[in-house]
């Protein structure tokens, strides 16, 4: 042997027995992913997710891969769990819980008492308030028997005031009044009294009309003994309405009220085209938001609206809008991607 063939077949040797030859010099650590990067704060990273998606072989790659969170955007809906009275179908919500599982994602129940997405038989004649009662306890109950310690926190309540703080004229509010929400959360918390219930909206992220009328009731329902636990924010942001003020401030408030809260449904649209300025404002925004949870203790964690533009709800219900996720429509990560990473640390 060439004395250089025997000088590099020594040294692989040594490298061998003091056991440093097994790793290339060109391997890299593998990036931490949102996930993880989230968890260092305690806090999870989430998106949700919807069932057509579950064909989608690239687009569940990453969704397993990156999230440590979901929530079913459709699938646990009134709509499509009670389709008709007293007959429950959760076979689209246990396609999302299976697939939670088998990624080891926290689940976000989401949601047992909305004015939208309801079924036909129940917006489609009138009810007595007894009655009604009976058919809101019954279905909530039994929702939430069926997912009892698979999910995290149950928005028990979507969407109950109006911009001013007054009440949603909902079907529930407008035949069994206000109650209605103190009797949802008890009736939520006697089946599955581990999950946390949250109210939840939109329009909430600053101080405001609106987020002023859930500090009151929220104090009013601890002080009463309701079972509440948790506040979500939405974040259903647009560019052209500006960032809202006070979203720290704000999120600290409910903390200090003694309920936890959560980041549910964050997204941020904008006039289409994207240009790359739009698309720098919005990755700072999704920076300053997830950071005003980061500094909150009792602020659980961020879920975006799905992860990728090719899914968002954006285009169809404002036109014209849209780009509104984290990663684009052919699931490469956008600038509002990597200013998430670098706020979480990574
Ligand atoms: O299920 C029907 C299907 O049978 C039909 O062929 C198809 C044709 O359009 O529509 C399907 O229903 C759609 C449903 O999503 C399920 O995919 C509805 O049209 C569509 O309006 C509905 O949109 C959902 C929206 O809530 C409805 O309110 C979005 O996917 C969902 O992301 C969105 O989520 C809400 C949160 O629950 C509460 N906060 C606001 C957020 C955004 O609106």
């Amino acid at each position: 042997m060439p004395v250089s063939r025997h000088l590099i077949a020594l040294s692989a040797a040594a490298c061998l027995a003091a056991g440093l030859a097994a790793a290339p010099a060109t391997a890299e650590p593998r990036p931490r992913t949102l996930a993880e990067l989230a968890e260092k704060h305690h806090k999870y990273f989430g998106s949700a997710t919807d069932n057509p998606e579950f064909t989608d072989a690239a687009y569940l790659k990453l969704l397993g891969g990156e999230f440590g969170q979901t929530t079913p955007g459709n699938a646990m809906k009134w709509e499509t769990t009670e389709p008709r009275r007293g007959v429950f179908d959760f076979t689209a919500a246990e396609e999302v819980m299976a697939f939670a599982k088998a990624h080891h994602q926290k689940v976000r129940g989401h949601t047992l008492v909305w004015h939208n997405q309801l079924p036909a038989w129940l917006t489609g004649r009138s009810w007595t308030a007894g009655e009604l009662r009976a058919v809101l306890k019954n279905h909530i109950q039994t929702e939430v028997r069926h997912f009892k310690g698979r999910v995290i926190h149950w928005d028990v309540v979507n969407e109950a005031f109006n911009e001013d703080g007054t009440y949603r004229e909902s079907l529930f509010y407008k035949t069994l009044g206000p109650g209605y929400i103190a009797d949802a959360l008890r009736w939520a918390h006697e089946v599955d009294p581990h999950a946390k219930l949250y109210l939840n909206d939109y329009n909430v992220d600053g101080v405001n009309a609106k987020s002023d009328a859930y500090y009151k009731l929220i104090k009013q329902l601890k002080a009463d003994g309701v079972p509440v636990e948790g506040f979500g924010l939405q974040g259903h942001l647009a560019l052209q309405y500006g960032f809202p003020a006070g979203v720290q401030e704000n999120i600290q408030r409910f903390a200090d009220l003694g309920v936890e809260v959560a980041v549910t449904e964050l997204d941020i649209r904008v006039n289409l085209p994207a240009t790359p300025e739009k698309l720098a404002t919005q990755a700072a925004w999704y920076a300053d938001y997830v950071k005003a949870c980061l500094v909150v203790r009792k602020c659980v964690g961020v879920t975006i609206w799905d992860y990728t533009d090719k899914y968002s709800w954006i285009p169809s219900v404002f036109p014209g809008e849209g780009a509104a996720l984290p990663y684009d429509e052919n699931l490469t990560p956008k600038p509002a991607y990597h200013a998430i990473r670098k706020v979480l640390g990574g």
